[in-house]
């Protein structure tokens, strides 16, 4: 495998050049308004794709070590930097193709789909080891979806699962190596999807809340993990919480919730700082961490009640999306 670690400098600027166009053909903006639209089709509703989300079907395990690596796997799936490389730099998450576990049929990211729903996981845009020259996209799976119809076996004791996501994020989206918790918290994240889990309402609005409870959810497991020691995987965790909050921060742009942004920013930081302290072995971390999950309701609160005046609006959705230029 040697042999292809040298990134070709071609693949690189290729996905740039690529990312450059997506982004121009925002009137007026140095990008879209919400980066999920980079690889949403452009025939895709965009109130389902951009205003909702599947619901998800997790099957918690009853077992104490089984369910915290079920937390930070959830966390980890929906954290671009777990992935590396380009996807990374893009805003691209196991979550953007498995949205809440599932698939996503709104899917289209240039040079690695073919049709909505499909991509190539095997493609060069992402990846300077596995690239195999070939346009192979595939339809992205549901990954809630029975067991028996995976290519890969989801037995607890077949760790052929590990093995396929080992790969996935080291040599087909050029991330670095995964902290072992990191890499066992995405297998048993995926193995605990369950069909028998699913929601009645297939989907649900995206909203402030949805997120935030995401974020929460993050800070608790990087509590957990940087208890118990494991701070490079307690890292993940606090980055995991810090997308949800980016993921928020886009559709705050507007003067009339500019406090509710400042508010969002002023949490991002505090985040940042507990990232650099569990990264320097500073004392204070676990405090830090619990005094963030402390004002993160209030947050919360404030972030719904301003929720109209924002993105997260159905109709000032559509109303950003119109700014597309046609063509
Ligand atoms: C760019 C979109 C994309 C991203 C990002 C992505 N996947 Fe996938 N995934 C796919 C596609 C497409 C396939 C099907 C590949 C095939 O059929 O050869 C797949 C297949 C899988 C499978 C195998 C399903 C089976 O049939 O056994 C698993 C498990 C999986 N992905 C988990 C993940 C995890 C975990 C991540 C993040 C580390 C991730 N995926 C990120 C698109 C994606």
């Amino acid at each position: 495998m040697d042999r292809f670690r040298t990134r070709p400098a071609v693949v690189v600027l290729g996905a740039l050049a690529l990312a450059l166009a997506a982004a121009g053909a925002w009137a007026g903006r140095a990008g879209p308004p919400i980066r999920a639209m980079l690889w949403i089709a452009r025939d895709a509703d965009p109130v389902r794709a951009l205003g909702s989300t599947p619901t998800e079907c997790l099957k918690p395990p009853s077992d104490a070590a089984q369910a915290r690596a079920v937390e930070v796997g959830r966390a980890a799936f929906r954290t671009p930097v777990v992935l590396g490389g380009q996807a990374a730099r893009a805003g691209i998450a196991c979550e953007s193709c498995h949205r809440s576990g599932r698939t996503n049929p709104d899917f289209q990211f240039p040079g690695v789909s073919s049709a909505p729903g499909t991509a190539d996981v095997t493609s060069s845009l992402f990846s300077s080891h596995r690239g195999n020259g070939v346009d192979d996209p595939r339809p992205i799976p549901d990954l809630s979806g029975p067991k028996a119809a995976f290519k890969i076996g989801q037995a607890p004791d077949d760790r052929r699962l590990e093995a396929f996501i080992h790969g996935l994020v080291t040599e087909e989206f050029d991330g670095p190596e995964p902290a072992p918790a990191v890499l066992a918290g995405l297998a048993a994240y995926v193995r605990s999807l369950d069909p028998s889990a699913c929601p009645a309402p297939p989907r649900q609005p995206l909203s402030p809340a949805l997120l935030m409870a995401d974020a929460r959810q993050s800070i608790a497991a990087a509590r957990t993990e940087s208890a118990a020691g494991d701070t490079a995987t307690a890292v993940v965790m606090v980055a995991a919480a810090r997308a949800r909050l980016g993921l928020i921060d886009e559709r705050f742009n507007t003067p009339a919730v500019a406090a509710q942004r400042r508010a969002l920013r002023d949490a991002d930081r505090r985040l940042a700082q507990v990232q650099d302290a569990l990264r320097t072995g500073r004392p204070g971390a676990g405090s830090a961490l619990a005094n963030w999950l402390d004002r993160a309701r209030p947050l919360e609160a404030d972030l719904t009640a301003h929720r109209s005046a924002s993105l997260f609006d159905t109709a000032r959705l559509r109303q950003a999306l119109k700014l597309r230029l046609p063509g």
